[in-house]
């Protein structure tokens, strides 16, 4: 989704808003822009498309300046054009804007009709506007800002500059995150911490409703009445220097081998590996005495908790409802107070994990949240914690992520288990060695398939569509490794429950459509061999990822066996994502996409 920079300097501060923006680039987006004030006037630079356009316009006409502010756009409102590019500047008032104002089209009305020219086709540009008609009335710019913000509904975060006042900028918060950096005689804004984090780790978080006057050297920040207000200033444990590809071609590549060791770390905080038992730490959550379990959250993140239901369902014989959060937001469920709620979310900001947060804590229940970013709002709205610790996550797909939020999820499980008796002792200390055995395995998966899965990968880049299935918590890494591919190498991708296939699917069947059909040895291998039959007997191009002991019992002829080692099943759906995440990557690589930045989709979805 868009970003957010800005710098209030002693240095000029064209080039490093730039170098801010490209550590926004992971979040996605399609055009950006800057502004500064130089000499009393607002200057600004704009291009479409990647920020190396930006990078080559600034070359040919710099922007001078110790103050300004910059920004990504991913398009919600209008094309993604020059033109519909931020900032935008109306009457001496350049604005970035990151959200939706969902009452634009009312507020534009309005504005025509006192005779505002629109020059945008954007939602923003309202904001510039609002803000210039009320200077003209004879406001300040603080107090121009006040009643600005009474009249926007949505979600928005927001920098601004008045060329009149260079030493300020304005910035406010509701919705997407905003964070205020304190330097050295320098003041900085962001999205996040990780766009800071090179210039400052000293940072204050805007709460919603906030809004803020941020010169050099100091801060004053109101909440929507207009009060004067102190938000916490605290340390930021974000960096930079971890966000480099490395010896990879992308960030997606290096995050897929990062595994081993993220998941060694999150295991390390949930399990105690020489004991073999759910770590205490763990139990944030009093499992034992809840009625039942409420899990929501979107995209990969949702397929994570997916399988963390069958988990929390065999392990610890709690039900538990889940659902997408966007929809789980507004069904109006009746929840019991008693019950607890698990949301699961990489970036913790996602709009609709936080609405369904809020919803939940609103009916009483505990709440727990599954997060890579400690600081996020949705791990700071939470009861509990519990960080995934997969390190920053750069690729638009999320693969490391998943994965330590299924490693969580199953210790949270194991140990639901044994808080409920719904296990024994020697049930957890198998649990738990499976568990611990993830890192070498993983190591050891992650050498051996890569010549194959490359080969597959070639052949499959050249077919329209594929087809996943798989059966119990195969099925929701069906309906991953279809979103894995389908968002990096535009192929046309389904999961399905392998025992869907004769409801549907399987009209889809020909010898022109891969079935990628996830089967390690478990309790349902036989039936999905059924169905893999049932493909094979329709010309259907069958890709088998199985185990050792699945590849020995399957006489069938497929179009690839990928063979992983025999794993017990709680760790089976991590280990399964491997050749899932490697596959939709080499495709995309044969395909030439831009696999860290796919078309269209962003890192972190801060609107609904
Ligand atoms: O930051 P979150 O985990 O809340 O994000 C949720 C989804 O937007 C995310 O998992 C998305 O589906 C990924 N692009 C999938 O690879």
């Amino acid at each position: 989704m868009c970003g957010i920079v800005g710098i209030v300097g002693r240095h000029p501060v064209s080039q490093r808003l730039l170098d801010a923006l490209k550590r926004l680039e992971y979040r996605g987006y399609d055009s950006a822009g800057v502004a500064t004030i130089s000499g009393g006037t607002l200057e600004r630079c704009r291009a479409q498309g990647k920020l190396v356009n930006l990078e080559m316009r600034l070359k040919e006409q710099p922007l001078n300046g110790f103050i300004g502010i910059g920004h990504t756009r991913w398009a919600t409102h209008g094309a993604p054009t020059e033109r519909n590019a931020h900032p935008h500047i109306i009457d001496g008032i350049a604005v970035v804007h990151n959200g939706i104002i969902e009452n634009f089209a009312e507020l534009k009305a309005e504005l025509e009709e006192t005779g505002a020219d629109f020059e945008t086709s954007t939602d923003s540009e309202v904001v510039a506007h609002l803000l210039a008609k009320y200077r003209r009335d004879g406001m300040s710019g603080q107090e121009a800002m006040h009643e600005m913000l009474k009249r926007l509904r949505g979600a928005f975060s927001l920098a601004i500059l008045f060329q009149d006042d260079p030493s300020t900028i304005m910035a406010a918060r509701n919705g997407p995150p905003l964070v205020i950096g304190h330097g050295d005689g320098e003041m900085f804004l962001g999205s996040d911490p990780i766009t800071l984090a090179p210039l400052t780790n000293e940072v204050t978080y805007l709460v919603d409703g906030d809004w803020a006057v941020v010169g050099k050297t100091d801060i004053r920040i109101f909440d929507s009445e207009g009060n004067a207000v102190t938000r916490p200033r605290c340390t930021s444990t974000a960096s930079a220097d971890r966000v480099t590809k490395g010896d990879y071609d992308h960030f997606m590549e290096k995050e897929i081998h990062e595994q081993p060791e993220v998941i060694a770390r999150a295991l390390a905080r949930y399990v105690d590996i020489a004991g073999h038992r759910v770590a205490p730490l763990s139990t944030g959550m009093d499992f034992a005495n809840v009625s039942s379990l409420v899990i929501s959250a979107c995209g990969t993140a949702y397929l994570a908790g997916l399988i963390g239901k069958y988990w929390f369902e065999r392990y610890a014989r709690l039900s538990v409802e889940i659902d997408v959060a966007s929809e789980f937001r507004y069904r109006d469920i009746p929840l019991s107070p008693h019950a607890a709620a698990l949301f699961i979310s990489q970036s913790g900001e996602t709009a609709d994990t936080l609405a369904s947060l809020r919803y939940c804590k609103g009916h009483g229940l505990k709440v727990g949240a599954v997060v890579n970013t400690s600081e996020s709002t949705i791990a700071r709205e939470a009861d509990v914690i519990f960080p995934i610790l997969a390190g920053p996550e750069i690729g638009v797909a999320s693969t490391k992520a998943f994965t330590c939020q299924l490693a969580v999820l199953a210790a949270l499980a194991v140990g639901a288990g044994r808080a409920r008796g719904t296990i024994t002792e020697e049930e957890e200390r198998q649990l738990v060695m499976s568990l611990a055995e993830m890192p070498r395995i993983m190591t050891q998966v992650l050498r051996n398939i890569q010549p194959k899965i490359q080969l597959l990968s070639r052949e499959l880049s050249e077919f329209p569509h594929v087809l996943y299935l798989g059966r119990g918590t195969s099925f929701p890494l069906a309906m991953e490794g279809a979103l894995k591919l389908k968002e990096i190498s535009y192929i046309h991708a389904e999961g399905y429950a392998a025992g869907e296939l004769k409801h549907g699917p399987i009209a889809l069947v020909d010898e022109k459509v891969p079935v990628i059909i996830i089967a390690p040895h478990d309790r349902f291998f036989e039936k999905t061999v059924s169905n893999m039959q049932e493909v094979a007997a329709r010309g259907g191009l069958v890709i088998l990822i199985t185990d050792e002991r699945g590849a020995a019992s399957s006489k069938l002829e497929t179009m690839h066996t990928i063979v992983l080692p025999n794993l017990e099943e709680i760790v089976a759906p991590i280990i399964f994502s491997l050749p899932l995440q490697l596959l939709a990557y080499h495709v995309a690589v044969f395909k030439g996409t831009d696999v860290d930045q796919p078309r269209n989709l962003a890192k972190s979805v801060t609107v609904e």
